[in-house]
């Protein structure tokens, strides 16, 4: 009796809480993504998951003939050794201290943890021994409770939760140089597609290296747990041919027009605390704490990746951030309707 409660219960919770999930509004982002390619380890574009994807490729192989053996063995024993009518119930004869068989059991083991070893060290020391080359883009990435900050020192140009790199193929290797560090707690850096794990840690600066081979969007996120919104930690590297970066750079240099039909909310920006942890350059707002928002409208999501980028979404974020992102850091301002849209007006010019 009590088995079948328990196990209508956990039926009714789960079947409720898929439907719940499935109507759930993932405010755009599922269609989104699902015209990008599924970040897959297996389906690397870029030399450093490469070569972690051979390492793991011949780990595998090594491992699926072990299992192939051992399960082949475990097998055979169960048919040829089954328990038989007629049988005497005894034990067969046990052996013991056979020195070959021990010897070829210890050393055998060794002898394949020494080589997937020995392979794995190769593989991490190609991929970190990389210098950088004179002329290489280099970008600070800054992770944050819970979105990412991207700068270009060289540039001078700064981003959040999408970076953007040119394409780097044989006839004109560009790859891209990372320094990873963190502004408050550990993160990890991971674009499954283009490179291993980086962890991100305070007061500590760590280095790696793409080279995507392949234009396109490819999805990473945070893969170290790093608080309550770790799972909307998430980030996209949109990779361009050369001209459509330059085009992207030469964008991102540029201050955001003035536009005088939006001057009530710009001055709704300046006077309220969204200046003290954000930067829009050339007005008074110079925060670090949160995303730069000069070019806000150039990106395709907000909130890393918790929405789709439109109005709409804008407005329920700036309203009280919690509904897309509990617990998110940024405050609900608190701001009237009035206010707010014009907030939202002066905001969606921000190209
Ligand atoms: Cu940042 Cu998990």
């Amino acid at each position: 009796m009590l088995g079948r409660v328990r196990r209508w219960f956990f039926t009714i919770v789960i079947i409720g809480t898929t439907s719940v999930a499935a109507f759930a509004d993932d405010w755009g982002m599922g269609a989104s993504n699902a015209k990008i390619p599924p970040s897959s380890v297996f389906q690397a574009v870029s030399t450093p998951a490469q070569q972690i994807n051979t390492v793991a490729f011949f780990v595998l192989s090594i491992t699926a003939v072990i299992f192939l053996i051992v399960a082949g063995l475990l097998t055979y024993s169960i048919v040829r050794f089954r328990a038989r009518s007629g049988d005497d119930g005894r034990e067969p004869p046990q052996v013991y201290g056979s020195n070959p068989i021990e010897f070829a059991w210890t050393t055998v083991p060794v002898l394949i943890v020494f080589v997937l070893f020995l392979t794995t060290a190769r593989v991490i020391y190609v991929v970190q021994a990389r210098a950088q080359p004179p002329g290489a883009l280099s970008v600070r990435v800054i992770g944050h409770q819970w979105w990412w900050e991207f700068r270009y020192p060289v540039l001078g140009i700064a981003t959040a939760n999408e970076l953007h790199v040119p394409v780097s193929d044989l006839a004109t290797p560009a790859p891209t140089f990372l320094d990873l560090e963190s502004a408050d707690v550990a993160h990890s850096f991971w674009v499954p597609r283009l490179a291993g794990k980086t962890d991100v840690i305070p007061n500590k600066k760590n280095t790696m290296w793409i080279d995507p081979h392949v234009p396109g969007t490819y999805l990473g996120q945070c893969a170290e747990f790093c608080g309550t919104e770790h799972a909307m930690m998430l980030l996209r590297v949109v990779v361009e041919s050369r001209t459509d970066f330059d085009k992207w750079v030469a964008t991102q240099k540029q201050p955001p027009k003035v536009d005088p039909t939006v001057a009530r909310g710009r001055q709704v920006f300046e006077s309220t605390a969204c200046v003290n942890c954000h930067t829009v350059q050339g007005t008074g707002a110079d925060g670090r704490f949160g995303p730069d928002l000069t070019h806000l409208m150039a990106r395709e999501t907000i909130g890393s990746g918790v929405a789709m980028n439109t109005r709409d979404h804008l407005r329920i974020w700036v309203a009280n951030p919690s509904v897309m992102k509990p617990g998110a850091l940024m405050p609900a301002m608190g701001l009237d309707n009035q206010d707010l849209d014009a907030l939202i007006d002066y905001l969606v010019t921000l190209r």
